[in-house]
């Protein structure tokens, strides 16, 4: 969409200190030109630091910031070509949605009536088609929040920059706006930066994702790379819910290893660790629950909660690994908390954490 077309941005050894407080620590991660990216963190990790940082609403205190292969470190956010979508979507209350749309161009120096043309040809794609007349006021959450995002394309940026874009909508039209905001991203071809600290938003929408914590980078990759090999007992928590379970790594079989844990014993891939005491990440899914011993091996185990949600059942179930969290998708039935039952475990939800 942009005549330049998306642009990549680059940290390298980004910190941003404010006062004593260190916000981002020596940052470095490359977004792809027309790649949706999500930083993913819990609250305080510095997510929306790092998308100030790229805007130019922030400056960096040390450190390097390209986008399209420029050197922007010292530009501020009007040099710099990017759009952002806040949190509070931050719309004019006296402008109607259209003027909400127009004011960036036309601000821009573009003639009132190509900003209007601009505005809702921008409306239409993100299908307000017929409201373009109304307040701010008069619109739903869910069109609010396509307001901004039509305010910000509008601009045709090199760079668009969501922050929590979803945080102020149910859990229905959450999906709804997540998925357009995914397809447009597709459709024009836009580089994204986009935070969140909803794992599953993460998952869904990225290509690339860089999960902070405490002011750094604890892991880059793909959702499927994040969630099937975390690299860290930080990432196997915050992505996918996974028990951290003790075990022991009792036999080194090439990149294969042979663990036990709570009498069980699994070969699983060895991922660097050697042998001794290892950590799991067993994942919720990864755990069967049986009210009858089964063939197979399993250990004993005593069912603590128990919540019906419809497509599954998650319990807490109390073993001698301590307790686990498990989701079953199978039964329809749950099983009533104080219940013996006996438990086992599919390999491929298993995973050895590396030291
Ligand atoms: N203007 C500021 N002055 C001082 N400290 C700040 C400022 N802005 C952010 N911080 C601090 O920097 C750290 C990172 O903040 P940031 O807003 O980037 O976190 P976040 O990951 O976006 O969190 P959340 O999920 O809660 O929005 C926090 O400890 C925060 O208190
Ligand atoms: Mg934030």
């Amino acid at each position: 969409m942009n005549k330049r077309g998306p642009a990549s941005v680059e940290f390298r050894s980004v910190t941003k200190r404010y006062g004593a407080v260190t916000a981002v620590d020596d940052v470095s991660f490359t977004i792809e030109p027309g790649t949706l990216v999500t930083l993913l963190g819990p609250s305080g990790c510095g997510k929306t630091t790092t998308l100030r940082l790229i805007a130019g609403l922030e400056m960096a205190t040390s450190g390097t910031i390209a986008i399209g292969g420029h050197d922007v470190t010292n530009l501020s956010a009007s040099e710099r070509d990017v759009s952002m979508v806040f949190q509070s979507y931050a719309l004019f209350p006296h402008m109607s949605v259209i003027e909400n749309v127009a004011y960036g161009p036309t601000v821009q120096g573009l003639p009132k009536r190509q900003a209007r043309e601009l505005a809702l040809e921008k409306l239409e794609l993100v299908g307000l088609q017929g409201l373009e007349n109304r307040s701010p006021s008069e619109l739903s959450g869910g069109q609010q929040q396509r307001v901004a995002v039509a305010r910000a394309l509008v601009l045709e940026p090199q760079v668009l920059l969501f922050d929590e874009p979803l945080s102020n909508l149910d859990a229905k039209l959450r999906r709804r706006v997540r998925d357009d905001i995914r397809e447009l991203q597709q459709n024009l071809n836009l580089t994204v930066a986009y935070v969140t600290h909803d794992q599953e938003e993460a998952l869904a929408v990225s290509d690339r994702i860089i999960v902070m914590s405490n002011a750094r980078i604890a892991q880059t990759g793909t959702p499927r790379e994040l969630y099937e090999e975390p690299a860290s007992l930080f990432v196997a928590d915050f992505i996918g819910d996974a028990n951290l379970v003790d075990a022991e790594l009792l036999e080194e079989r090439g990149d294969r290893a042979l663990a036990r844990f709570g009498q069980l014993e699994l070969e699983l891939p060895r991922r660097g660790a050697v042998s001794g005491s290892i950590k799991l990440a067993v994942r919720p899914d990864a755990v069967m629950i049986h009210r009858t011993r089964p063939a197979r091996a399993a250990i004993e185990a005593r069912i603590a909660k128990a919540a019906y949600l419809g497509k599954h059942i998650e319990y807490t179930v109390a073993s001698r690994m301590g307790d686990l969290f498990v989701i079953d998708r199978a039964e329809r039935q749950p099983v009533s908390p104080g219940t013996e039952v006996w438990l086992s475990f599919a390999e491929r939800d298993v995973t050895i954490i590396p030291a």
